[in-house]
């Protein structure tokens, strides 16, 4: 009886729900995470130092756009790594030119140089990639450097672990000014503030939401997302990437219809296109604002700076306890990926554009990782030593 009642729910009712519910978790995450550490890189034949596994198992933990984890590993010797761009998983139609991946990818680099401090260890980057199409993008010496002490290495242990992009439950409240100077104070001239209710906040609020109900139209964009999109937890588990029902919010009996009725079909369907939108119409009710990352060119190594200013205001601002959420769809979609910078009279380009705010408790991170032994490049391992 329940079932069938549970079944007669539209879609959209059960996306409502899905959406709308703040949840936070506990041990399933530290369950597939610890596992992800333990990835057993040794046991597969990969030589690399516990040191080496913990600062990349870090790294692992950057945000990606679609959560695609478009970073490859290649071990050089003992203290020297290449990250590659791993093409198979770029996102051809919202980020046709490898924008976000290389944004990522600087974010995992962020992550790794953050964590080789943890180990006494400076990491020395230099850029290998001349087009944001190559396959080699850099190259990290590890060399030593000043330990840190305990309790510092500790808080950036903490900070990688938790930092995680939040969706739901933001207050609508003003950023307190001492936090905004904080977090833009991180990457001087490259973030700026605007407030929901200023001008410039409620120009950006109409841009998302029509940006997103571009996107949500063009069918390839949403086939895309559909390939991203694990709606059951066994397909999570396994591909160990992708967006998840958990990364929206999604429990209970809403998570076991989603797990059990939705496809990739369903991304497709008009129902979910809608939901999508007005879903993020919700979302822009509340928050404190926006920040707006803007780097002086597309080229790889300002790319790559962008994604590791971004990561690192992102740590910084889980310290605070300040929830940031991406929100790319303007920056990808034309006209407003033009007109955007004219309009916020910005002197670089826009490349990041973050919801920011206040939630009671930053909820745990639940998006998952693919492990170690699956983004090194065994077949190369080895070679140069
Ligand atoms: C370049 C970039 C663009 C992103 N764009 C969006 C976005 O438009 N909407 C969104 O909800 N999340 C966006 N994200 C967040 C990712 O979905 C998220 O980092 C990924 O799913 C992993 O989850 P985590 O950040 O909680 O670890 C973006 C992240 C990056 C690095």
């Amino acid at each position: 009886m329940n079932n069938i009642r549970i079944l007669a729910i539209p879609t959209v009712l059960i996306c409502l729900s899905l959406l709308s519910l703040h949840v936070y978790h506990s041990s399933p995450v530290e369950e597939y995470r610890n596992k992800v550490r333990s990835m057993d890189a040794i046991n597969k034949g990969i030589k690399i130092s516990e040191d080496l596994e913990e600062i990349l198992y870090y790294g692992t933990l950057a945000p990606s756009s679609h959560n695609a984890q478009m970073w490859k590993i290649r071990i050089i010797s003992p203290d020297t790594i290449e990250v590659l761009l791993d093409k198979e998983r770029t996102l051809s139609e919202v980020d046709p030119d490898n924008r976000e991946a290389l944004i990522s990818l600087g974010a995992f680099m962020e992550n790794i140089t953050q964590a080789a401090r943890i180990h006494g260890l400076n990491a020395e980057i230099s850029i290998l990639a001349e087009s944001n199409f190559d396959e080699r993008i850099v190259s990290i010496h590890f060399e030593k450097a000043v330990e840190i002490s305990l309790e510092e290495g500790e808080l950036l242990r903490r900070n990688l672990s938790l930092r995680d992009t939040v969706r739901s439950a933001f207050k609508k409240e003003p950023l307190r000014d001492e936090h905004v100077s904080f977090l833009l104070g991180q990457i001087p001239g490259k973030a700026h503030y605007y407030p929901l209710d200023s001008s410039d906040g409620e120009y950006l609020v109409r841009g998302i939401i029509a940006s997103n109900e571009g996107q949500a139209e063009r069918d390839e964009a949403q086939k895309e997302l559909s390939r991203w999109i694990r709606f059951s937890g066994e397909e999570a588990a396994k591909t160990g990437d992708g967006l998840t029902p958990e990364m929206m919010g999604l429990k209970g009996i809403s998570r076991w219809f989603v797990s059990h009725f939705f496809t990739t079909e369903t991304v497709m369907k008009e129902s979910f296109r809608e939901k999508t939108v007005s879903t993020v119409r919700k979302q822009l009710e509340n928050c404190s604002g926006f920040i707006i990352l803007t780097s002086p060119s597309n080229d790889p190594s300002s790319l790559i700076d962008q994604g590791m200013e971004l990561e690192r205001l992102w740590l910084k601002a889980t310290e605070t306890g300040v929830a940031i959420h991406p929100m790319s769809q303007m920056i990808e979609e034309d006209p407003w990926k033009i007109e955007l910078k004219e309009k916020l009279r910005l002197k670089a380009l826009p490349q990041m554009m973050l919801r920011v705010g206040y939630v009671d408790t930053l909820p745990e991170p639940v998006s998952r990782r693919r492990p170690l032994s699956e983004i090194i490049d065994v077949q190369c391992q080895g070679e140069g030593q």
